[in-house]
């Protein structure tokens, strides 16, 4: 039995003004037993129940962990609602280091938790949780996507979420270049895990000259083997100075901070990673540069429509077909912009908005 606290007071002052204010519903979840301290952020579910990834992590306090949940929810509402799908934003973060805390008791206790929202949230996988959790998790709960492949799942996200940034690419190029191609265009793909092995393939494939950067040998090695003809660099500062049509940060946020927009040569900014942009005001700055940049949430919801199509029994012809539908996204966002003046990010934010203001009375029920 999980043994639920019920928090009396405001836990995080000062959390509930700003950022907060946007959201439906935070729940605190706590399980003496195993340990678990984990929230769960619902943003919106104007457009349908939330859905969005478990982070598991060791955070430097609770408020951080907060802060990280409200942040990641908002953008999955955002992300959801760019992408056409029937869904609302979430998100979730379990506290601790995985290495040591995670164990089977300890994602039950927090699959009852999911449990107790009745469908209005949606778990999946994210930083430190995998697709094996969440067989798990769905020991007790029914909302839980992004399962193995043995128990019905999609598995692996990165390749749709690769093609989907390709597919961002694409439409970046033809509104710099004048057509939906890479060929002959030298992109640089920083961080070459999961998502960008798989981006590298696909520009490859495209006829474009790659160069990468990953901290991980191990990870350039791989992209080495697979194709001798890609340069690979250790370093992302020396990536950024190269002189490339397209730059793709596909590691962690923040990767384009003043320093990198400052000595960034590319006309194009489009990859993988969430939150890139480092502060608010970057965006205006990549515009005054003459620098294109396709917005993170568009382009990399290709993993968000695999787990969704998941719910109606996966298909991955058809979860592709979807995902090549951020070519025309991105057209439209793109061309938005360009009429009202506005940098991509801004006009994308306005669109997604516009379609969650629109959507009918929000606080989605099962
Ligand atoms: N996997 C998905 O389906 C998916 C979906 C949407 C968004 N994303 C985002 O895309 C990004 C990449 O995801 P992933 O699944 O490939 O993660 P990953 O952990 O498999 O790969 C990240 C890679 O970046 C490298 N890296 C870390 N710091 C670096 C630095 N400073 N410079 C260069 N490389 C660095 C790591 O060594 C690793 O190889 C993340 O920001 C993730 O949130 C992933």
């Amino acid at each position: 039995m999980v043994q639920f606290e019920p928090q009396m007071s405001d836990p995080m002052p000062g959390l509930t003004a700003g950022v907060a204010d946007e959201h439906e519903q935070v729940v605190l979840c706590r399980d003496r037993r195993t340990g678990l301290r984990a929230f769960i952020a619902i943003h919106s579910t104007a457009l349908g129940p939330a859905l969005g990834g478990t982070r598991f992590r060791p955070y430097d306090s609770e408020e951080d962990a907060l802060r990280d949940v409200l942040n990641l929810s908002r953008g999955m509402s955002y992300k959801a609602a760019m992408a056409g799908l029937p869904l609302g934003g979430g998100k979730a973060v379990i506290l601790g280091d995985p290495r040591v805390q995670k164990s089977p008791a300890l994602l039950r206790a927090y699959g009852r938790f999911v449990q107790s929202l009745a469908g209005r949230y949606y778990t999946a996988c994210d930083v430190g949780t995998y697709s094996e959790d969440m067989d798990v998790i769905a020991e007790e709960s029914r909302f839980v996507t992004g399962r193995t492949v043995g128990r019905g799942g999609a598995g692996d996200s990165s390749v749709l979420t690769a093609y989907g940034v390709f597919q961002g690419m694409r439409a970046a190029a033809e509104a710099v270049w004048g057509a939906p191609t890479l060929q002959g265009r030298t992109v640089g793909v920083a961080g070459v895990g999961k998502v960008g092995r798989h981006l590298v393939d696909l520009l490859v494939e495209g006829g474009a000259s790659v160069v990468v950067s990953d901290v991980y040998e191990p990870a350039l090695a791989a992209v080495a083997l697979a194709h001798p003809d890609v340069r690979t660099l250790g370093d992302t500062g020396e990536l950024v100075r190269q002189s490339l049509d397209v730059f793709a940060p596909c590691a962690l946020g923040d990767a384009l901070t003043d320093e990198v927009v400052a000595s960034l040569r590319a006309r194009v900014v489009c990859g993988a990673a969430n939150n890139q942009l480092a502060h608010p005001g970057i965006e205006k700055q990549l515009a005054e540069r003459g620098i294109l940049y396709a917005p993170d949430y568009v382009v990399n919801a290709g993993g968000l429509i695999q787990v969704a199509d998941e719910l109606d029994g996966f298909d991955f012809q058809r979860a592709r077909r979807r995902a090549g539908t951020i070519l025309e996204t991105t057209r439209e966002v793109l061309a938005v912009a360009e009429e009202t003046g506005v940098p991509p990010a801004v006009a994308a934010d306005r669109m997604a908005e516009q379609r969650m203001a629109t959507a009918g009375d929000g606080i989605w029920l099962p």
